[in-house]
């Protein structure tokens, strides 16, 4: 399949490619999406197919707008409106009783639903132009890190897919944060671009699912599907230093091989680098962690460009947006965290 590469102008080439059952690379402000019409079940499994995902992991559908909600979703609880009104359009997914004719395939036959709407305008306008709601994964190969650019979608899934739209680089640069507002109280499934501090200033009361932060024992169920399998891994095995920032660099140019790759913040790049040829790259300063979000995925892949035995990540603190850094970072080294 030759995959067509659109513009913004094109927009309307892509809502009709979803209208007539085709895959398309959509742009997020979180990262790129693998979108087929979220109602025609066939298009939805070439999906599975295109990714190489397990069919066990449902998927989030896209909408416009808020008031789409009642379409594809029951008993919606009043705090779902909240929420909707203080974070859409942007990088939240709700989880809520779903209605029956959604197809199990999107859904993984759980009988909830994920919601999302998204703040990239040209997505917007797409899903708009389509009048279908668009059921999205992130646009990598099952296992890889999400793409936050055209490009690193390409690399994945040119090919496999009717076209990508190109919306230029996501903004936030991790996936949505997922709320389960199907239980009490509100339960937290993945951290991202709306922090659980947010989230609890208009919740109150939020639980954090235990799969967030550790790793789900044999027997164990996350609750989000998808968080059980190991994800965002780059080829050499990851190894996360948490801690001061100025002991954890230390501690990297202390135990990092000669051939390492480092994923470091700004400030230790030169010490991270001292004397070595170590492949070091660049988070964002260590206070600014909106610029660490935007760059660490990008980071994770290009290492598969290169032949490093190893890499060693230095991590921000969970607060604000950094638990949802450490989340992406703490998966792709399967939890294999050193604390300095
Ligand atoms: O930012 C995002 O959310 C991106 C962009 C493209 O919108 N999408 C995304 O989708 O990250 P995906 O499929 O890569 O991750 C969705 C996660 C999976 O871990 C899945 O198991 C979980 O959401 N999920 C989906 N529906 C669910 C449901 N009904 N209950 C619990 N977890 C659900
Ligand atoms: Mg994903």
């Amino acid at each position: 399949m030759k995959t067509e590469y659109l513009t913004e102008q094109e927009l309307e080439r892509a809502a009709k490619l979803l209208q007539g059952g085709g895959l398309v690379g959509i742009p997020t402000e979180t990262v790129y999406g693998l979108g087929a019409n979220g109602l025609d079940a066939e298009a939805v499994s070439r999906i599975f197919v295109a990714k190489g995902r397990p069919q066990d992991n449902p998927l989030i559908l896209h909408i416009p707008e808020a008031g789409w909600l009642e379409r594809y979703c029951e008993r919606i609880p009043h705090s779902a409106y909240r929420l909707a009104e203080r974070f859409w359009p942007g990088p939240m997914t709700m989880i809520l009783p779903r209605k029956s004719f959604i197809p199990d395939v999107v859904t993984a036959s759980l009988d909830t639903v994920g919601m999302r709407c998204p703040a990239h305008p040209l997505c917007r306008a797409i899903i708009e132009k389509a009048d279908v709601p668009v059921a999205a994964p992130s646009g990598n190969t099952s296992g890889r890190p999400s793409p936050t650019n055209a490009n690193d979608m390409l690399e994945d899934m040119d090919g496999k897919i009717d076209a990508i739209v190109d919306g230029g680089p996501c903004m936030v640069g991790v996936e949505s944060t997922i709320i389960d507002l199907t239980c009490t109280p509100p339960r937290l499934l993945r951290p991202g671009g709306i922090t659980l501090e947010q989230l609890r200033g208009v919740l109150g009361e939020v639980d954090v699912d235990p799969a967030v932060t550790r790793l789900m024992g044999a027997g164990e169920k996350p609750r989000a599907p998808g968080m059980k399998y190991r994800h965002y891994a780059p080829k050499a095995p990851v190894t996360v230093v948490t801690g001061d920032p100025v002991r954890s660099a230390q501690y990297i140019h202390d135990h990092a091989g000669e051939t390492d790759g480092v994923i470091c913040f700004d400030e230790f790049v030169a010490l991270c680098r001292e004397k070595s040829s170590r492949v070091v790259l660049n988070l964002g300063p260590a206070c600014d962690q909106q610029e660490q979000a935007r760059h660490v995925f990008a980071a994770l892949r290009s290492f598969d460009h290169t032949t490093v035995p190893a890499i060693w990540a230095q991590c921000p603190d969970s607060t604000g947006i950094g638990l949802a850094i450490a989340n992406r970072l703490n998966k792709a080294a399967g939890f294999h965290i050193v604390e300095v």
